[in-house]
């Protein structure tokens, strides 16, 4: 069995006013459609048997909503969180649920839901290779070809760059600057994607070895959840959901899978990605995402919206509004500039990493 689980977590703080609580980032529509939707039609384009959709309880009916719009609208299990725990114990429920419903050998293919990767057919045949190797016993990486030093992804070492799957080498979460530079000067690296592919023993099994806390803390959780089935919506089935009590939540330790378990097991295997992949951390990758004009602008705005740009270069707007709308920039560059109902966001693409901060302070406000 091929089962998609897909973390659909994340508050998206640097994609604020677009991302917001009540509305978190796979929500966000990029190419006409949300980046859950699109990790949940990834999951189904590789054949998945079944979905465990691992998600905040207070997003359960928007999730619902979106899946009755899809044409052909998986019967997903919900396993909704009290409270986001991170990664680890995400997918350590994940793995439970999943050798209780389909055994030891269920093939996992994690997906988070903030990803864009715009050719599906490539990321299907590496998914494929991946649930081969996951089923030889690895937990299995996909390797994306770095483009510059980033910080906020994890690095994997492998002993030559190349087109085959091969062992890991040594798994890094988040170097530093220095670190990260000192790495792709070797050509040995490649950054984690953020997506796995293991079967739920053999995930269980590395968090028994190397974050035995994740392991039986999620044990406690699972056995403080009642499933029920939620009533069908529209074409959605009825789906089967899992709540847990909050207080047994809590107990589990808010520490990603990366630094659980994969800088530090032995059994890691790496699949070079032969498709396009951003993680839609900030407002630069959004621009990237779509395509820019002969002065470098790129736009993400609703259909009665008018941009007149002069003299304007590299600049992004994003315009979320209702009815007609006419935004105009003059003599600017390389700026962001997103328009919603209650917020508008001016800030330059060098500085968007620091859209979180906005957040801080409008949550120190409250
Ligand atoms: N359900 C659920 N619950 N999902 C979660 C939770 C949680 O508590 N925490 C995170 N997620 C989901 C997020 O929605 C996101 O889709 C994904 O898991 C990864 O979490 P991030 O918090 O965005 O991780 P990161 O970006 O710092 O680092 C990870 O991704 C990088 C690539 O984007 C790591 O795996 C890095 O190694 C990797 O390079
Ligand atoms: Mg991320």
């Amino acid at each position: 069995k091929l089962v998609s689980v897909v973390l659909s977590g994340g508050a998206g703080t640097r994609l604020w006013p677009a991302s917001r609580q009540a509305y978190p980032k796979p929500f966000m529509k990029l190419g006409g459609r949300t980046l859950l939707e699109q990790a949940i039609s990834r999951g189904q384009a590789c054949g998945t048997d079944h979905l465990i959709v691992v998600t905040n309880q207070d997003h359960l009916f928007l999730t619902q909503g979106l899946l009755a719009e899809l044409s052909d609208p998986p019967l997903p299990h919900y396993l909704l969180e009290p409270k986001g725990r991170n990664t680890a114990p995400a997918i350590a429920l994940a793995a439970l649920a999943c050798q209780k419903l389909h055994g030891d050998d269920a093939v996992m293919l994690v997906l988070p839901a903030d990803h864009l990767i715009p050719d599906t057919k490539s990321f299907v045949a590496n998914a494929l290779a991946a649930a081969r190797h996951a089923l030889d016993g690895h937990l299995v990486v996909f390797g994306i070809q770095p483009t510059g030093p980033e910080t906020g992804f994890g690095y994997i070492e492998v002993a030559k760059i190349g087109r085959q799957a091969q062992p890991v080498l040594q798994f890094v979460e988040k170097p530093d600057l220095a670190t990260a530079q000192e790495y792709l000067a070797t050509g040995r690296y490649y950054w984690n994607s953020g997506m796995f592919c293991f079967t739920a023993k053999c995930i269980l099994d590395a968090f028994a070895e190397h974050a035995p806390d994740v392991l039986t803390t999620a044990q406690g959780v699972m056995s403080s959840g009642h499933t029920a089935a939620l009533p069908p919506t529209g074409a959605v089935g009825a789906a089967q959901v899992t709540r847990f009590d909050a207080h047994t939540f809590g107990l589990q330790p808010d520490i990603s899978v990366d630094y659980a378990v994969m800088e530090k097991a032995g059994n890691v295997m790496l699949v070079p990605a032969r498709f396009g992949w951003s993680d839609v951390g900030a407002w630069p990758s959004v621009a990237q995402s779509h395509s820019a004009d002969a002065a470098g602008n790129t736009m993400g705005i609703t259909e009665d919206t008018h941009w007149a740009a002069v003299d304007t270069t590299g600049t992004h707007v994003h315009v979320e509004s209702h009815g007609h709308k006419v935004i105009a920039t003059v003599g600017v560059k390389d700026l962001v500039v997103v328009d919603t109902p209650d917020a508008l966001l001016v800030a330059s693409k060098e500085q968007a990493q620091n859209v979180k901060r906005v957040v801080e302070m409008l949550k120190e406000r409250h």
